[in-house]
């Protein structure tokens, strides 16, 4: 959600805030705002739109070396100059990621109510602090005394104007990492944004008070007892986070996949076979699991279906995914033989933190599979297998389902070793064929001029459905969503066989289908849910493996993956899918790296 700069140091405050928000503005694009300690007083710029009309507006000279920057995305109150932050009250400047519970019950109670310049729950913290301010004078009070009121999710990073060069700040949830580097010292809702300064950095613990000066940060607990965080480091660099000759991240990391595939399977192979004794993960939580549990939000959701699929297809074990913004409501049917894979990107998702704990309750063992190192998910889980696709700045995640997915076909691999389902042989013949996925999705990107035409016209429609059967039907669920959150089409995707059920009624002559029809067992039959559409003269955007035998009447597009197993087709499929979405949104004029009304990591409910 919300991305979060602070920095005290040599450097001009200023432009190290500007260029950090504009790393992070993937996390919120809405509004953004910095406030910088000068000698003359608070410097406070707030704008409407992205970083870069910020930036338009902070043209003076001012000479600052401590200060804090904001990008939004809004929750409560507008898309207004007024709500953007950093917001000032009294001696306190304040900053927010998350979402403050309890905000108009301390309003009333402390008497702020008509009192506010603005309609967020933020500024009523701000306030909070001020008041414990004006009595104690002691910025540590003030902070303790505030965090004891307010119940809900926050990341803070506080001024007060009469404490020149320095940052407090503190956390419940929502994330914050901080380093200190030869430039000065930093705290941020993400490393993209520390990453130019320092590959080192910690997570900021939850309740403890930092304080951020140009002699480095001190973490103390609540008490006031100083704590060494762990340091922690990342493996990638300040190019990964840029666009690096793309027009758009989005196309940048679509072409990643092939590399950060091999990146995330090939050190947990051993000698052909899946091995995962370098995280330390127990055979046994495989071995004795009865079901198989997994939960995840959006496209991780989407790439835990594709893992159900192959799981249940190869393990012969139930396995259940759940939207987790569900599941932590649920009253789930869970004990300790459940096995609980949780998959997040971020591994800051809230729903899907707040599962994982639930998981936990009911005595279940997590593993996670998360992009993030040192994230929340990651910190809680019992294990974690994490992917290696770098940063996945383009809202839309595309390499992040890849290497999920290749994750989960890993776990499977490895479960079938261990619960003696295949042998050897047949595992390893099942590894050197997801070793061929990135070459198979480098020949995909051969077919980028074809998908970038049949964009053209899908940029016309107003709806657009994606049928499948089985496991094509769970990569098309992942590529209805690419395509609704880039270019703002209607679609959805429906399992083929279900659509004469109620469905057909929308299909009008002219309507795109995108029809995959990958898996030989159901293969005849998908075929004729196609012959359905296309009677109604729909226009058919159709996938099969190479050769397929279906005749020119069905489609008006056949597009070919050059694949013979059907288990594995999900990785080529994929990339189709993705491509048909960015060049449908390009070819629409959208931003696609920052679709309307979403952000980057979702921290709040
Ligand atoms: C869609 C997308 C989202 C995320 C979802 C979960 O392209 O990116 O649906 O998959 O918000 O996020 P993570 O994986 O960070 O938990």
């Amino acid at each position: 959600m919300c991305g979060i700069i602070g920095y005290v140091g040599p450097l001009q405050a200023r432009d190290v805030v500007l260029d950090g928000l504009t790393q992070l503005e993937y996390r919120g694009y809405d509004s953004a705002g910095m406030a910088l300690l000068t000698e003359e007083g608070i410097y406070l710029r707030k704008k409407v739109g992205q970083v870069s009309s910020l930036r338009s507006i902070c043209t003076e000279d001012v000479d600052s070396h401590c200060g804090i920057g904001h990008t939004r995305w809004a929750t409560h109150g507008g898309v207004t100059d007024a709500n953007a932050h950093p917001h000032v009250v009294g001696r306190v400047v304040l900053l927010h990621n998350g979402i403050i519970e309890n905000y108009h019950a301390i309003s009333v109670q402390f008497g702020f109510e008509g009192l506010a310049t603005s309609e967020t729950d933020t500024e009523v913290a701000a306030q909070l602090i001020n008041y414990y301010y004006d009595k104690t004078n002691d910025p540590y009070q003030a902070i303790r005394n505030a965090i004891r009121i307010i119940d809900g999710s926050y990341a803070f990073c506080i001024m007060f104007d009469d404490r020149p060069g320095t940052i407090y700040a503190v956390r419940n949830v929502s994330p914050m990492v901080a380093t200190t580097a030869s430039q000065g010292a930093f705290i941020a809702s993400d490393v993209t944004a520390l990453i130019p300064y320092s590959k080192d950095y910690f997570v900021v613990p939850e309740h403890h008070i930092l304080t951020i000066t140009a002699d480095g940060i001190r973490v103390e607990t609540m008490d006031g007892e100083e704590v060494q965080p762990e340091i922690l480091s990342v493996n990638w660099d300040v190019e990964a986070a840029q666009k690096g000759g793309y027009p758009h991240f989005m196309l940048k990391e679509i072409h990643e996949q092939p590399e950060v595939f091999r990146k995330t399977i090939r050190p947990r192979l051993n000698n052909g076979l899946p091995d995962f004794s370098q995280e330390s993960i127990p055979d046994d939580i495989f071995r004795e699991c009865t079901h198989i549990q997994v939960i995840a939000c959006g496209t991780a959701m989407y790439a835990g279906m594709v893992g159900r699929a192959i799981m249940e297809k190869e393990l012969r074990i139930p396995v259940t995914v759940s939207i987790a913004s569900e599941f932590r409501y649920d009253t789930p049917l869970m004990d300790q033989h459940t096995l609980v894979i949780v998959v997040s990107q971020s591994g800051e998702t809230i729903d899907t933190l707040a599962a994982l704990r639930l998981a936990k309750e009911c005595g279940c063992k997590v593993l996670s599979i998360v992009n993030v190192k040192g994230s929340s998910i990651a910190r809680e889980s019992d294990y974690v297998l994490y992917t290696h696709a770098g940063p996945e700045i383009a809202v839309a995640s595309t390499k992040a389902y890849m290497v999920q997915l290749a994750v989960l076909y890993l776990i499977t691999a490895r479960m079938a070793l261990v619960r003696k389902k295949d042998s050897e042989e047949a595992v390893r013949a099942f590894i050197t064929s997801l070793e061929k996925a990135p070459d198979m999705i480098e020949q995909i990107m051969a077919l980028d001029e074809t998908i970038r035409k049949q964009a053209e016209k899908l940029a016309f429609a107003h709806d657009a459905f994606y049928i499948g059967r089985g496991m094509d039907y769970a990569f098309s669920l992942e590529g209805a969503l690419k395509l609704k959150e880039i270019s703002y089409i209607h679609a959805e995707a429906y399992a083929a066989g279900e659509l004469k059920h109620g469905t057909i009624a929308l299909i009008e002559p002219g309507v795109p289908v995108i029809a995959l029809a990958t898996q030989d067992k159901i293969f005849a039959k998908t075929i004729s849910n196609i012959r359905e559409v296309k009677a109604r003269d729909a226009y058919v955007i159709l996938i099969t493996k190479e050769g397929a035998d279906v005749s020119d009447d069905v489609y008006d597009i056949h597009l070919e993956i050059p694949i013979e197993d059907d288990r594995f087709t999900v990785f080529p499929c994929a990339v189709i899918l993705q491509l048909l979405a960015y060049y449908t949104a390009y070819a629409k004029g959208y931003d696609m790296d920052k679709p309307r009304n979403l952000a980057k990591s979702v921290t709040v409910e």
